[in-house]
């Protein structure tokens, strides 16, 4: 067989970063082609310069990721056909909101046999109930579709800091071996698991959890309930999980993509973040207007994931069960005050 050839599709933060990552393999292993395309959303700097332009010019994302070299073989490119055409692993990282419409522009347009890892954490709700980006990749693409997630931080990987992440694969673990080999460095261990929803959701619900983090930060709570909450809410983590897939395996929780995600993104996330400000502006200022004044265009997962679950509760007349999860999103959307955080009872029979 020939070498692969990687591109990623998402130019963000986690994108940059993966691209700098998956560059440093490349360029060293044999059976990979050195260069990796990354899709670039174009924009235009404040400067007058295009952001692609600018990153193959620099070697460096100076909008999401400003300080770090990618490495000259990472090329970036505005045009989402041209920089998938002649990839044979395709790694989707963009906010999950935008991943819809990116796929349907890439039906017919990929190579035969391609396949794919999601970095993305959220979830799409259809009427036929939630759907997860893997799955949406797809039935979008008929291809195969693995995921990574895990405690990573992208500006602590951009530097080199040790973490581990956990890939999440359905039955194809040769497919799950090669992609642990392209992520795998000395600094980024990678496990594998078979339970791709296992480790989809862990990474998708945590964001809410980390809402709920920051909002106790904003009322200066404290530790003790700071770990409460991460408690409940990775209770009802893996509750909804196995609700929704009863496949799912307690195991996954203990994985980087369980526990040790929760606690990096509870500690040191942007959600956790600009919830603590929304609870410090006692909720008259909303997460869009926050995100956009404390984010420079990075976006925030947590508020819609927060949504998406909600609906899915209402739709099952869960929401007794999951106090945490739906009192995130009425916290969101303004119809309880950030105090309620800590304002709820355990429904009955649960610890
Ligand atoms: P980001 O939040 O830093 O940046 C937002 C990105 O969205 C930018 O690349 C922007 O160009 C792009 N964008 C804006 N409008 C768009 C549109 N209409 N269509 C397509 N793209 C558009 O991005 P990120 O941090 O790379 O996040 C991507 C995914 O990775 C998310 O699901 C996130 O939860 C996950 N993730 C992030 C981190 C992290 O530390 N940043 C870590 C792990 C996982
Ligand atoms: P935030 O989007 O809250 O920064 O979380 C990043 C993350 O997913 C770490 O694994």
């Amino acid at each position: 067989a020939g070498k692969h050839r990687v591109a990623v599709i998402g130019s963000g933060n986690w994108g940059s970063v993966a691209s700098r990552l998956l560059a440093s393999n490349t360029a060293k292993l044999p059976s990979f082609h050195d260069e990796v395309r990354m899709w670039v959303f174009e924009e235009t700097l404040p400067t007058g310069e295009k952001l692609s332009e600018s990153i193959n010019q620099a070697h460096e994302n100076c909008k999401y990721l400003p300080g770090i070299k990618l490495g000259t073989n990472v090329i970036a490119d505005p045009d989402l056909e041209s920089a998938v055409k002649d990839a044979d692993m395709l790694v989707f990282v963009t906010p999950h909101q935008f991943v819809e419409g990116i796929c349907k522009k890439l039906v017919g347009k990929l190579r035969p046999g391609v396949e794919a890892i999601s970095l993305i954490k959220g979830m799409e709700v259809k009427m036929e109930g939630p759907c997860m980006i893997s799955k949406l990749i797809t039935d979008t693409l008929g291809i195969n579709c693995c995921v990574l997630m895990g405690a990573n931080i992208a500006n602590e990987i951009a530097v080199e800091k040790f973490s581990e992440a956990t890939i999440g694969y359905r039955e194809d673990k040769e497919a799950a071996n090669r992609w642990a080999k392209l992520f795998t460095t000395p600094y980024f261990l990678v496990a594998i698991v078979e339970d791709i929803e296992g480790v989809e959701l862990c990474g998708t619900l945590k964001n809410v959890v980390a809402i709920a983090a920051g909002l106790v930060d904003g009322l200066d709570m404290g530790n003790n309930t700071k770990a409460a909450i991460m408690r409940i809410g990775l209770r009802e983590m893996r509750a909804f999980s196995k609700l929704l897939f009863p496949s799912v395996r307690d195991n996954t929780f203990f994985e980087s993509c369980g526990v040790a995600d929760l606690i990096t993104t509870c500690l040191g996330g942007r959600n956790r973040r600009v919830a603590e400000a929304f609870a410090r502006n006692g909720g008259k200022r909303s997460f869009d207007e926050l995100e956009a004044e404390m984010l420079h265009g990075q976006k925030l997962q947590g508020v819609s994931t927060a949504r998406e679950v909600y609906e899915v509760l209402t739709y099952h007349g869960w929401q007794e069960l999951f106090p945490l999860l739906s009192t995130v999103h009425e916290i969101c959307i303004g119809q309880l005050p950030p105090t309620s955080i800590v304002e709820y009872r355990l429904a009955e029979g649960q610890s």
